[in-house]
C-alpha cells in the first residue's frame, strides 16, 4: 500500500496508525512520484528539501493572501500571533522578544537548564519503571519556559490541558472537527484570562522576567497592543514546551530503538549537540508548515498560483536522499547538514538555541544516569497532532 493509494486528504492519511507510525515510509513515495502534490484538499504537498527550502525563505509565500484573509494554520494561537504574521507586523512583535532568546542569552541560562535536568533525574533514581514523558520530556520545557517569562511554578500544572487543546488546534483547519475548533478557542481565551490576571501582577509589581518586559512595551500603548501581548505570551509559552518534550521524547525512542547510537553519545556526553542535530533531522518534533502564495511560482513542474495553499512537509525534506545519504539511518555523527526541523527564513524558530541547550543536556544527562535504560513498549502512541509530532507517554525501564 503506498501513501497515495491511502488517498485522502493530503496524499497520505495523517490520523492512520501506520501513518503515525512512521511517517517517513509514507512521504517516500509520495516525494518520489509527485514531490510537488496537488491533494484532493487542494493543497500543494511539497515533499523535497529544496521545494521546501524554497518556500520558506522566499517572501512571496506568506500567511495572508491578496484579500487580506489569514490562511492555513488559522487562529491556533490567535491571529495576531507572530508565527503566523507577515511583515511588517511579524518584523515588529518578533523584534519586541528576539533579543531574550539570543544564543548569548541562552548561554547563560546553561546552570539552570543543568540544574532542572539534574533535579528531575534524581526524581528517577531509584525507581524501575517511569513514563519518560510525565516526568522528565514534559516538566523540563515547562518549567524553563515559565521560569524566563515569569509563570510561577505553582500554575504550570493549570495550562496543561489548554496548552494541548492549542498544540491540537496548530492542524490545519480543515483537519480539525468543528468541536476541536470550539476547544482551540477556548483554551485560547483560558490562556488570556489566566495571562490578563498575571499582567497586572506586573505592572503593580514588575519583576526580572519576559513578561515584565512586554509589560513595559505595552504600556508605551505604541509598539504592542493588548491583545498582541497576550497573543505573544500564548506563543512563547506554548511554542516553548510542546516542540522541546517531543525532541526530548522522540530522541530518547530513537535512541533506544538504535543501540549503537545510544552508545554513542553515552560514550560522547560531548557530541551532544551533533546528536541533537541529527535526532531533530531523524524524527521533527514539527512535522509541516503552511503559507500562501502571494504570486505566482513555479516549483518543480507545477505552476502555483496567487493565493494557493502549500504545505512544506519539514519531515519529508529532512528525509531527502538528494540532500542527506542514506536518510532513513540515524547516524549521531553524521556531518551538520541543513536540516529543516527549524524551519528557515524570516520565521526560523526563535527558540532555537533554547531547545538545542534543553535537548543537549536532557539527553547526555538521560543516557548517562541510565546506560541501561529499555523500552517497555514497542510500539509506543502517539498524540493525534499533524504539525506536532509527538508521544502520548513513553514508558521505559530504568535499571
Ligand atoms: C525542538 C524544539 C523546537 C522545534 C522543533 C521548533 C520548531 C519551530 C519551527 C519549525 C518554527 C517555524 C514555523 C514556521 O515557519 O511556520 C518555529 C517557530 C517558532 N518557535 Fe520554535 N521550535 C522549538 C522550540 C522552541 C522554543 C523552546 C521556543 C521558545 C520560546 C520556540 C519559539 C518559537 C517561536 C516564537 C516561533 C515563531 C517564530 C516566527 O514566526 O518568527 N520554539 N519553531
Amino acid at each position: 500500500m503506498t501513501a497515495v493509494e491511502d488517498a485522502p486528504p493530503l496524499g497520505f492519511d495523517p490520523f492512520h496508525p501506520a501513518f503515525q507510525a512512521d511517517p517517513y515510509a509514507h512521504y517516500r513515495p509520495l516525494r518520489e512520484s509527485s514531490p510537488v502534490y496537488r491533494s484532493p484538499s487542494a493543497v500543494w504537498v511539497l515533499s523535497r528539501h529544496a521545494d521546501c527550502m524554497e518556500v520558506l525563505r522566499d517572501n512571496n509565500f506568506g500567511h495572508y493572501d491578496d484579500s487580506g484573509q489569514h490562511v492555513g494554520m488559522n487562529g491556533a494561537v490567535g491571529d495576531l500571533s507572530f508565527l503566523t504574521m507577515d511583515p511588517p507586523d511579524h518584523t515588529r512583535l518578533r523584534g519586541l522578544v528576539s533579543k531574550a532568546f539570543t544564543a548569548k542569552v541562552v548561554r547563560s541560562l546553561r546552570p539552570r537548564v543543568q540544574e532542572l535536568v539534574d533535579e528531575l533525574l534524581a526524581g528517577l533514581r531509584g525507581r524501575t519503571e517511569v513514563d519518560l514523558i510525565s516526568e522528565f520530556a514534559h516538566p523540563l520545557p515547562v518549567k524553563v519556559i515559565s521560569e524566563m517569562l515569569g509563570v510561577p511554578a505553582a500554575d504550570q500544572d493549570r495550562f496543561t490541558d489548554w496548552s494541548n487543546a492549542l498544540a491540537r488546534g496548530l492542524d490545519p483547519e480543515f483537519l480539525l472537527t468543528p468541536q476541536q475548533l470550539a476547544w482551540r478557542n477556548e483554551a485560547k481565551a483560558e490562556f488570556d484570562d489566566y495571562f490578563r490576571g498575571l499582567i497586572e501582577l506586573r505592572r503593580a509589581e514588575p519583576a526580572e522576567d519576559l513578561l515584565s518586559g512586554l509589560v513595559a512595551a505595552e504600556q508605551d500603548g505604541v509598539v504592542l497592543t493588548e491583545q498582541e501581548l497576550l497573543d505573544t505570551l500564548t506563543l512563547l509559552l506554548v511554542a516553548g514546551h510542546e516542540t522541546t518534550v517531543n525532541l526530548i521524547a522522540n530522541g530518547t525512542l530513537a535512541l533506544l530503538r538504535n543501540p549503537d547510537q545510544f552508545e554513542v553519545l553515552r560514550a560522547n556526553p560531548d557530541r551532544a549537540p551533533e546528536a541533537v542535530e541529527e535526532l531533530l533531522r531523524y524524527d521533527p518534533p514539527v512535522q509541516l508548515t503552511m503559507r500562501v502564495a502571494k504570486s505566482e511560482v513555479r516549483l518543480g513542474c507545477q505552476l502555483i498560483k496567487r493565493n494557493d495553499l502549500v504545505m512544506a512537509l519539514i519531515g519529508a525534506a529532512n528525509r531527502d536522499p538528494e540532500v542527506f545519504e542514506d536518510p532513513d539511518r540515524l547516524d549521531l555523527l553524521r556531518p551538520a547538514g541543513r536540516q529543516l526541523a527549524f524551519g528557515q527564513g524570516i520565521h526560523f524558530c526563535l527558540g532555537a538555541p533554547l531547545a538545542r541547550l534543553e535537548g543537549q543536556l536532557a539527553l547526555a544527562g538521560l543516557v548517562r544516569a541510565f546506560p541501561e535504560m529499555r523500552l517497555l513498549d514497542e510500539h509506543p502512541t502517539y498524540r493525534e497532532n499533524l504539525v506536532l509530532r509527538g508521544l502520548a507517554a513513553l514508558h521505559v525501564g530504568l535499571g
